[in-house]
């Protein structure tokens, strides 16, 4: 008896959080237990049109208005179902499912009023493309808690191009809109979906915890400008699993905030497990740390990666004013083909909010391993450039990489201001990333460690 009313509190509650290890292999290991929302409505039951110019926004916002009434009694379902679903900007609620249904497509509005406009995140201090504000995103969640964006592989179109026209011909007032936005949220689950044409970041959950992105897809063309796929932002415990994701710049972007306002929020992105994922970055990267990682990023495990057509398969960039660190990565059993860099480690991201940066605020990179990792028709293998007195700090092994007739042996590897060790890495690695290669890395990272006299992290 004592049993059942426990259940039937749990429920009440929607959907229990199970509050996950802090560990980066334990984010994907427990799935939180979905149950059916106990009340359920349609968007047309608010008077939605799904002809695809009908704006549907007041529906939209009615309808989780009206829903928001039964977060206390388990929460409740917005059904989306087939047709096409024009609108602009609007606000999730918490204990929300928000499912769209087998060819249901909502559509973003390419009225630029449609969107709304709002203060730029704390830990950035301005927009992204543009100083000052920025466009409201799509789909908003704000300070929620047991959100889900789901459905039974249903559309989320953003309808791009207006605004990477609009950032290509320098005319935006404000920086562009995320398709998903969910900020200082816990429990967000985004799963069977398809996401299209972005204006910028695709999903970007922000000073979030407890979030599960799994078996989506998400697809903007190569030429669109800066657009990513999932963006981690001050987040932590997420899994990233079962994903196919293509896009302009990166498929995965890892940040933390900008200079002097992300030192001061000082959010870092840790505990985040990504794997079982395809993804194509045609100018950018498949998986990128930074170069916005200035609350820090750590604990960060990357497996079971398949990268192709793409720029560079993983890229760590960030540059002095950033401060932050990134270590405790490790990137592991990848395959690439068709990449003109393998990896890249730059420390001259010079893009800065304001003057007010402090150029000795240098960022840390240590304990970064990448593993285990096979790359057919590559053009340069590695470009290793760190930060003076400031060494990055990689561990290579298992790593061969079959170049194609563009490269040369000069150039396979470029090396400066960086330190670690390497082990099988083909073709051979510069000097600096050979130290110690016939001692375990665990010997050398003690090395490292005490030379550095950073006793904390023992
Ligand atoms: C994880 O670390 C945070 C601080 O970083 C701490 O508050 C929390 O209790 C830890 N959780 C577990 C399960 O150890
Ligand atoms: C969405 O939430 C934001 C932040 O709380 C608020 O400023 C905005 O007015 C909300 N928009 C709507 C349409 O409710
Ligand atoms: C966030 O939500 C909690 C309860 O869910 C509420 O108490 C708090 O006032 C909210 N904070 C903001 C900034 O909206
Ligand atoms: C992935 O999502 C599709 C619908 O989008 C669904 O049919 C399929 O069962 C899902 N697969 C998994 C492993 O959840
Ligand atoms: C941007 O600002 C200019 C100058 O105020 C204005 O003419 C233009 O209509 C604005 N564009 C948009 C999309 O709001
Ligand atoms: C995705 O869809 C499949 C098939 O309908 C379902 O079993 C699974 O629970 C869904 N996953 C999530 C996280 O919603
Ligand atoms: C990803 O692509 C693979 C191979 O094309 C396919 O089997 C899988 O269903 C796709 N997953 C999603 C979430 O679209
Ligand atoms: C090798 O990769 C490049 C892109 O880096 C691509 O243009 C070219 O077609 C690929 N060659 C083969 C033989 O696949």
């Amino acid at each position: 008896m004592k049993m059942l009313v426990a259940l039937l509190l749990l429920s009440a509650l929607g959907n229990a959080i199970v509050v996950l290890g802090n560990d980066s292999k334990e984010q994907c290991s427990h799935k939180p237990k979905l149950d059916p929302r106990p009340h359920s409505v349609s968007i047309v039951e608010f008077g939605a049109v799904g002809d695809g110019k009908t704006l549907n926004t007041g529906a939209f916002q009615n309808a989780i208005f009206y829903l928001n009434s039964f977060a206390d009694k388990g929460g409740a379902q917005l059904y989306v179902p087939p047709g096409k679903w024009l609108t602009g900007s609007f606000n999730l609620t918490s204990h929300l499912t928000l499912f769209l249904e087998k060819d249901a497509i909502i559509l973003g509005s390419q009225n630029p009023d449609h969107w709304g406009i709002t203060d730029p995140l704390p830990s950035y201090g301005r927009g992204i493309d543009v100083p000052g504000s920025r466009y409201r995103s799509l789909i908003n969640g704000y300070n929620l808690s047991d959100v889900v964006i789901t459905g039974n592989d249903g559309t989320i179109d953003g309808q791009g191009s207006y605004w990477w026209d609009s950032f290509l011909t320098q005319t935006l007032n404000h920086s562009r809109p995320n398709l998903v936005e969910i900020v200082e949220s816990v429990g967000v689950v985004v799963s069977n979906l398809t996401f299209l044409n972005a204006p910028s970041y695709t999903i970007h959950p922000v000073y979030c915890s407890h979030v599960l992105i799994q078996n989506i897809s998400a697809y903007s063309p190569p030429s669109s400008p800066y657009t990513i796929g999932i963006v981690p932002d001050s987040s932590d415990h997420m899994c990233i699993e079962n994903c196919n994701i293509s896009m302009g710049y990166d498929a995965i972007t890892l940040k933390s905030g900008w200079d002097e306002h992300g030192i001061k929020y000082n959010r870092p992105t840790t505990y985040v497990h990504i794997k079982q994922v395809n993804l194509q970055a045609s100018t950018g990267s498949a998986v990128a740390f930074g170069s916005e990682m200035s609350g820090g990023i750590s604990h960060v495990l990357a497996e079971h990666l398949d990268i192709k057509n793409s720029f560079t398969g993983i890229v760590f960039r960030t540059a002095p004013g950033r401060g932050g660190y990134i270590k405790n990565i490790e990137v592991s059993s990848v395959e690439l083909e068709n990449i003109h860099t393998a990896f890249i480690a730059s420390g001259q991201y010079e893009s800065h909010p304001d003057e007010e940066y402090d150029p000795s605020a240098l960022p840390i990179l240590e304990q970064i391993t990448i593993d285990n990792v096979v790359g057919v028709n590559i053009t340069v293998a590695g470009s290793f450039t760190g930060i003076e007195n400031t060494p990055f700090e990689f561990t290579l092994s298992e790593i061969s990489l079959s170049l194609n007739s563009a490269s040369t042996s000069s150039s396979a590897w470029v090396c400066s201001d960086v330190v670690g060790s390497s082990k099988s890495v083909s073709p051979e690695p510069c000097p600096e990333l050979k130290s110690s290669s016939n001692s375990n890395s665990f010997s050398s990272s003690i090395t490292t460690l005490s030379s550095k006299g950073s006793a904390s992290y023992l």
